[in-house]
């Protein structure tokens, strides 16, 4: 096969160079180059005559729906993460660091698939067949009828699926797959925009299902899939605290489904254990001041999560102020409230705050609980692991209602809380006490 031309573009601004350069003379962005193919000169003979086209417009009435057809991946959190199963011909990017478990979810999906006599093909260009194998009979998929292709060609990929029909396709991982139509080296933007636009391609004209797996870098940005988002139908990331075991599975894009939905699994040498109703809340009950249980919300799903405060005198001329799995400036503005409201001097104590278990909390649902964690370190008083607190904190101290109260104390009453300080009267069926707080000043009162 003709070598296509290929040409260097600068992903900022549309410069196009035929070589690589480091930074553009256009925009003055530096290795912003990426390589992509030269598409062939329209001849100028052919630029006159009417173009025939190939598709018309149709009216909406008209257009006749799509149903989609889904299939369970046996696996109900990364059913529950995908919307409800995986969607034919739909393209599906799983991203996460190395060693987080991609592959092992990827290979136990690919077995359960199988079952369904189902032909699933799993290309891998970071593991050889045999490697392959002993993570399969780890997993107790050793004998499940799956076809591996160990390939760093993209080429090699697209000729297997015209050999044989599959149904799923699994790519381990895009980074290290190659088209030969480029020059650049795998798992560079150019080669990485082209596989999955190939892949996307083929997908969609044939009803396959396509499993990309992506790498992240330890920054945190994907090297290549973080500009495929938009090309693909579902993005998901692997997260979570190495230390614990414990593995979050996020969709950040659902073309079928809702977004931000979790699924929550443990990692062990059988492969990725679901954890259904997971608390991320620590349940020993033993009383210390400075944690609260509080729920949020994840998606559709409500968890109770552990925040943490240390309250201690300073030794530093500014006291030091640190959050994790919370935003820092939140924690500083609620610092301030609780001084200038709530009378609470901190000038003089550094406050810590952490979230357990590796979650972190996006909403400012947990406004309230962050406040009474913060007030219980400072006054050495435990609050008890049956009270929660739920409310956005303003900057004027007063205390307001926040979105699904309800699903929010259902989680709380499930794990065994029953007294709420909430800023609204929620109708809950069973016994629950409620205690009414609207003002950051009263409720520091009342704790
Ligand atoms: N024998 C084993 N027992 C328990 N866990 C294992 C074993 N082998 C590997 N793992 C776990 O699997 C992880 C690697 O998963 P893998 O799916 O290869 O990650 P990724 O594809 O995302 O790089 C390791 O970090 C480790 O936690
Ligand atoms: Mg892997």
């Amino acid at each position: 096969m003709a070598k296509k031309k290929s040409r260097y573009v600068c992903q900022s601004c549309g410069y196009v160079s035929p070589g690589w350069i480091g930074k553009c003379p256009e925009c003055g962005s530096w290795s912003s180059f990426a390589e992509e193919i030269e598409e062939p000169e329209v001849s100028s003979s052919s630029k006159g005559a009417r173009h025939e086209p190939r598709v018309k417009p149709a009216n909406l009435r008209d257009v006749k729906g799509l149903e989609t057809e889904r299939t369970g991946t046996g696996i109900s959190e990364l059913d529950q993460v995908l919307g409800g199963g995986l969607v034919k011909g739909s393209v599906i990017l799983v991203g996460g660091e190395p060693g987080i478990g991609k592959s092992t979810i990827m290979l136990q999906t690919a077995g359960i698939l199988t079952r369904g006599n189902k032909k699933v093909l799993y290309v891998s260009g970071e593991e050889s067949s045999s490697q392959i194998k002993l993570r399969a009979d780890r997993l107790g998929t050793g004998t499940a009828d799956i076809q591996i292709l160990p390939t760093n060609s993209l080429e090699d990929v697209l000729s297997a699926m015209d050999e044989q029909r599959y149904d799923y396709v699994v790519m381990d991982s895009i980074q290290t797959i190659a088209s030969a139509d480029l020059n650049s080296a795998a798992g560079t933007v150019g080669q990485v925009r082209h596989v999955t636009y190939r892949m996307v391609e083929t997908a969609k004209s044939r009803g396959i299902t396509v499993m990309i797996v992506g790498q992240v870098t330890k920054d945190g940005y994907i090297a290549g899939p973080k500009l495929l988002e938009h090309l693909v139908d579902t993005v998901l990331y692997f997260e979570g605290d190495y230390n614990r075991g414990l593995r979050i599975l996020r969709s950040v894009k659902n073309r079928f489904g809702p977004t931000n939905e979790v699924g929550i699994f443990e990692m062990s040498d059988k492969g990725l254990i679901e954890l259904k109703d997971y608390c991320f809340a620590d349940d020993t009950a033993d009383k210390t001041a400075g944690k609260i249980n509080v729920p949020v919300i994840e998606g559709t799903r409500a968890f109770l999560v552990e925040v943490q405060a240390l309250v201690a005198p300073t030794f530093y001329q500014f006291p030091k102020r640190n959050a994790m799995g919370i935003d820092v400036n939140r924690m500083n503005m609620l610092l301030a409230v609780l001084d200038k409201k709530g009378g609470l001097n901190l000038a003089g104590s550094d406050v810590y705050v952490n979230v357990a278990g590796g979650m972190k909390i996006t909403e400012t649902s947990a406004d309230l609980a962050l406040c009474a964690a913060i007030t219980s370190s400072y006054r050495e008083r435990a609050v008890s692991p049956k009270t929660t607190f739920i409310g956005e904190v303003g900057l004027t101290g007063s205390i307001r209602t926040v979105s699904n109260m309800k699903s929010r104390v259902a989680e709380c009453y499930k794990m065994g809380i029953r007294k709420f300080y909430l800023p609204e009267k929620v109708e809950f069926d069973k016994e629950i006490e409620i205690v009414l707080t609207r003002d950051i000043s009263s409720f520091l009162d009342m704790l």
